[in-house]
């Protein structure tokens, strides 16, 4: 398995470009087996998770094609209703063909995706939604086994916001008979690049990105062009990274409006943050100002900035206290982070970090996606080398890690063990 070697100490300057979103292309590459015919998706990362993607649509019979962050898809031929076991346990969005699949084919068979590192991430709000709009839904042996003639439109309520839920139970309602409403529908702007791309394909939706989501089916959708939006955590990744080392980075093609929460926390720990030309400049200082944060669904906190942001403070001058109340386990980085040096003890869903002076170089573990992109931003202030092992975690979601970091004068390199 790859490790990640880093020399950590160095203070990163130049430019970065941020790649598309794997949030949004995932469930823009399921959102074709909505259409038949072929879609072409613009700016998709390349990422193990986009493979994957394409892996279950190829296995639906579909044609899946990827190269230079384009993907084109032809869902013409989809004769197979199935998302096997060995493909969701890769990836857990698997089950973003949910909705697509019953929508169009009235069937599907989709291998529970089971929980992860951070959480149990139950799906009961997905199935929830579709029962309540007609499906009939059986589990068997740890698969969904889903069937509907033809789907209503139903008035559905989220307990809790959540994300794929959303995204699902919209490309579900998208070709039912009648209107659908979804409340307490989750904001996040992945969930408005997928409503905007189905619009384009002749749905009809109102409201995404408010939390009350109204859907009006149609009978038929076709197929698109579609460019997908930049990766607002990698861009907050590369904030937290030009504040931990006291750098300057042009931050290229990122959506500032897309992370306001985090950039307010962010100029409070006095990282400099301004508007330039396509991007934003972010200047480090020599160190951050200790900031409590408390993540929520968007706009508040990103769940999926809690760990980079928990990095950073491991070194700023006082205690900050950090609260995740998203998902039941999402501080498998505090141990890590500990190993090199950090003062960080958790209760619960709180966590207090004590910013220590100096953090040094040693061998960590990466346990989930954004546990390891704590690692590399620790890594990058630490005296001397830290070796990040499992690093596969990475690749789930950052596309040329180590190359964007090098290209900043980072000394990064990737050796197989
Ligand atoms: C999406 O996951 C993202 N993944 C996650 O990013 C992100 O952390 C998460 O949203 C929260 O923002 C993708 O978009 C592919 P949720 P998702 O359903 O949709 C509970 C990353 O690092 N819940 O919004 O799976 C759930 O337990 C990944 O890129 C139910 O109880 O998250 C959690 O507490 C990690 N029942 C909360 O809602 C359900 O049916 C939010 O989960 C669904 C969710």
């Amino acid at each position: 398995m790859d490790v990640l070697i880093i020399k950590g100490g160095k203070r990163l300057k130049g430019t970065v470009e941020i790649s598309g979103a794997k949030n949004a292309a995932l469930p823009l590459i399921a959102a074709s087996i909505l259409t038949s015919g072929e879609n072409t998706i613009n700016m998709v990362p390349d990422l193990r998770d986009v493979k994957t993607m394409g892996k279950l649509l190829t296995n639906m019979g579909a044609e899946f094609h990827y190269q230079a962050q384009r993907a084109i898809i032809d869902s013409k031929r989809i004769n197979n209703f199935e998302a096997p076991y060995e493909l969701v346990k890769e990836m857990r969005a698997s089950v973003l063909v949910l909705g697509p699949m019953i929508a169009r084919f009235g069937r599907a068979k989709v291998s529970l995706p089971g929980g992860c590192a951070i959480g149990a991430r139950p799906i009961n709000l997905h199935l929830m939604g579709l029962e309540k709009m007609g499906a009939k839904i059986e589990l068997e042996s740890g698969y969904i086994i889903a069937s509907a003639k033809r789907l209503n439109g139903a008035s559905l309520h989220f307990d809790t916001p959540t994300v794929t839920g959303t995204e699902n139970l919209m490309m579900a309602a998208v070709l039912a008979r009648g209107t659908t409403v979804i409340e307490n529908a989750a904001r996040e702007p992945e969930v408005i690049d997928l409503a905007n791309a189905l619009i384009y394909m002749g749905a009809r939706i109102k409201g995404a990105g408010g939390s009350e989501i109204e859907v009006e089916g149609v009978d038929e959708l076709k197929p698109i062009r579609h460019t997908v939006i930049p990766d607002r955590v990698e861009t907050g990744t590369f904030m937290a990274i030009a504040g931990i080392t006291g750098g300057d980075i042009i931050i290229k093609g990122c959506i500032l409006g897309n992370l306001n929460a985090l950039v307010i926390k962010l100029k409070e720990t006095g990282l400099g943050l301004e508007e330039v030309e396509d991007g934003v400049r972010a200047i480090g200082q020599a160190r951050p100002k200790a900031v409590d944060i408390e993540t929520a669904p968007y706009p508040g906190f990103p769940t999926d900035m809690q760990a980079q942001f928990m990095a950073l403070m491991s070194v700023a001058e006082g205690t900050s206290v950090i609260t995740e109340t998203i998902f039941e386990n999402r501080f498998m980085h505090v141990a890590e982070l500990m190993r090199m040096g950090a003062d960080i003890s958790f209760k619960g869903s709180t966590a207090a970090v004590r910013g220590v002076k100096k953090l040094k170089g040693a061998n960590v573990m990466a346990t989930d996606l954004r546990a390891s992109a704590s690692l590399v931003v620790a890594a990058l202030r630490a005296e001397g080398e830290t070796t990040i092992h499992r690093i596969y975690h990475l690749d789930r979601g950052y596309e040329k890690m180590e190359e964007k970091l090098n290209s900043l004068g980072a000394d990064v390199r990737r050796e197989k063990r």
